[in-house]
């Protein structure tokens, strides 16, 4: 399979993102809308419309009053403003943990009303048997271990993983339980170098990192933070690429300066009645 950038117009597959495997870095960073799709969709390879959303468009503390109706809302914006990324959408928690059944319906749900290229759902060991059923019946799925965001609870806040030795075993048997169970790639979140680094030269599928380091086959980003949109928690392991949310604030003071002014609008921006005659 050919490696070299598809035309905007060919979608990326998800076949094309598992080639990429040891010979190109993928690129993905995560879109909420279809303004903003439009925007990145030429420069990646995945489009990722993550739960995340939820704190970064909705303002809530974390991913787990998200639901299928606004992943779903979301992911059918994205795909209709982008058309050569791969789109995934992430599966909110409690749509796919209850049973295998569940989630392929809902998983269904999501590809069908969608139109995006498969889903993305959080777990290594205890969600396998799922994965296996789930990319059986022609789901396709990205796994997500590490730091789950939607475990938060029980992992007792969103602290880097794989500290400790007993840690990092676990995590590479999430790693190799969700690959051999038929996922196409796997998101690598908040996990130490070394263990990132082992998880990518063991297993078959590429590793896309978020504060896992470079060791990993991609990276991935919440675009808010990269762009300075998302100002509330901004982990360390983001870089800053433009500071839009300053860029908004002086936009839109200008404005109501101008407003109060009497400045806008002027007489370039207002429609004059067609003269009778
Ligand atoms: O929800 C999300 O945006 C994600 C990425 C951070 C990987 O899962």
């Amino acid at each position: 399979m050919s490696t070299t950038p598809k035309k905007i117009g060919q979608r990326f597959t998800v076949r094309d993102i598992a080639a990429y495997k040891g010979k190109m870095p993928i690129v993905c960073i995560t879109a909420y809308t279809a303004p903003m799709a439009e925007f990145m969709d030429h420069a990646v390879d995945i489009l990722l419309v993550g739960d995340s959303l939820g704190m970064v468009l909705y303002g809530m503390e974390s991913t787990l009053a998200v639901t299928l109706d606004m992943m779903i809302a979301h992911g059918a914006a994205v795909v209709r403003g982008s058309k050569h990324a791969c789109v995934v959408v992430d599966m909110p928690f409690a749509s796919y943990q209850a049973s295998p059944a569940e989630a392929f319906s809902n998983c269904a749900k999501v590809l069908a009303q969608t139109g995006c290229a498969a889903v993305k759902l959080e777990g290594g060991v205890v969600m396998a048997e799922t994965i296996a059923f789930l990319t059986a019946r022609g789901v396709p799925v990205m796994g997500h271990v590490g730091l789950t965001p939607q475990s938060v609870h029980q992992l007792g806040g969103y602290r880097t993983r794989g500290e400790s030795e007993a840690e990092s075993e676990d995590l590479m048997a999430d790693a190799k339980a969700v690959s051999e169970a038929g996922a196409f790639a796997v998101v690598v979140e908040g996990t130490v170098e070394s263990v990132a680094r082992a998880m990518t030269t063991s297993i078959p599928i590429p590793t896309i990192g978020i504060g896992a380091s470079s060791a990993c086959d991609g990276q991935v980003l919440v675009a808010e933070d990269m762009l300075g949109l998302f100002s509330t928690f901004t982990p360390k392991f983001v870089k800053r690429y433009a500071d839009l949310g300053r860029e908004v604030t002086s936009a839109v003071e200008a404005y109501a300066a101008d407003v109060r002014a009497r400045r806008f609008p002027g007489p370039e921006h207002v429609v004059a009645a067609k003269s009778k005659s």
